[in-house]
């Protein structure tokens, strides 16, 4: 059983570490679109055209099941994606449900960051709309930070710079909860709890994304696995160079994890 895992560039090895850890009787083929990544800063035709193309190069591998790894994708293309293929696929959204549910007792506000495609998108606005009624979320698009994760730049005192420039407009006492809609940004998880008040909890979707997985497989009578773990990596270009480093985004993902 081969379930594929499917983002931009190496934002989806943050929801792939999830679902190996969960799901380790399972073999993975995981593909970037490289020839792409940015998408969040992209118009949303182009980017629709890209994940059409890329998803097509893996179906060819024979996947039994599908994660859309990346909010923004999902937010454009996952109704797409079920209409052309008849397998389960796992889409993502910002996690603003359980954000706003868990800080009801708090009062506190809830600050989301995103893409800036994925906070355009009328998805997200129906999703705000739908489980905001108290008018606590507020959404931040950070337009640079999927470059800083390609480039693998995880130097503290650059990103760290980097948060605080963007968080310097708000008051920080004010929110109960950060959540983290991109799947690239949980590679600063780490960087953020250290500059955000102790207060503040960081959420992201990937461990939800998992449990969905999980229960479908169940309905389709395969949860326990017939594989190890295995993850065979691809990516649009074919440059071997970016395997190598989705190999070492991965690593450095159990080492931060662990
Ligand atoms: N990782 C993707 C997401 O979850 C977006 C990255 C990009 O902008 O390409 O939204």
């Amino acid at each position: 059983m081969t379930i594929g895992f499917f983002d931009s560039g190496i934002g989806g090895l943050t929801v792939l570490e999830e679902s190996l850890r969960r799901l380790p009787a399972q073999d993975y083929l995981y593909m970037a679109d490289t020839l792409h990544v940015p998408y969040g800063t992209k118009p949303q035709e182009d980017v629709k055209s890209y994940i059409l193309e890329t998803v097509e190069m893996m179906m060819a591998e024979g996947l039994e099941a599908l994660v859309v790894a990346c909010n923004t994708a999902t937010s454009i293309a996952v109704s797409e994606l079920r209409e052309r293929y008849a397998l389960p696929i796992v889409g993502m959204e910002p996690a603003v449900k359980p954000a706003v549910e868990m800080n009801r007792a708090t009062g506190k506000r809830v600050l989301v960051f995103a893409t800036p495609l994925t906070l355009q998108m009328p998805k997200y606005y129906a999703l705000v709309s739908r489980v905001d009624d108290g008018g606590i979320v507020d959404s931040l698009p950070l337009p640079e930070l999927v470059h800083y994760c390609e480039d693998l730049q995880f130097d503290e005192r650059i990103m760290s710079d980097y948060f605080r420039d963007k968080l310097s407009g708000y008051n920080l006492n004010e929110y109960g909860i950060v959540v983290l809609g991109c799947t690239h940004y949980p590679f600063y998880t780490n960087i953020l709890r250290q500059i955000l008040p102790s207060h503040i909890q960081i959420v992201n979707g990937n461990a939800g994304t998992i449990r969905r997985l999980s229960a479908l497989l169940s309905r389709y009578g395969v949860a326990g696995g017939r594989g190890s773990g295995k993850v065979k990596f691809m990516c649009s270009s074919g440059d071997p160079a970016y395997i190598d480093k989705m190999r070492k985004a991965l690593d450095f993902l159990y080492e931060s994890n662990s």
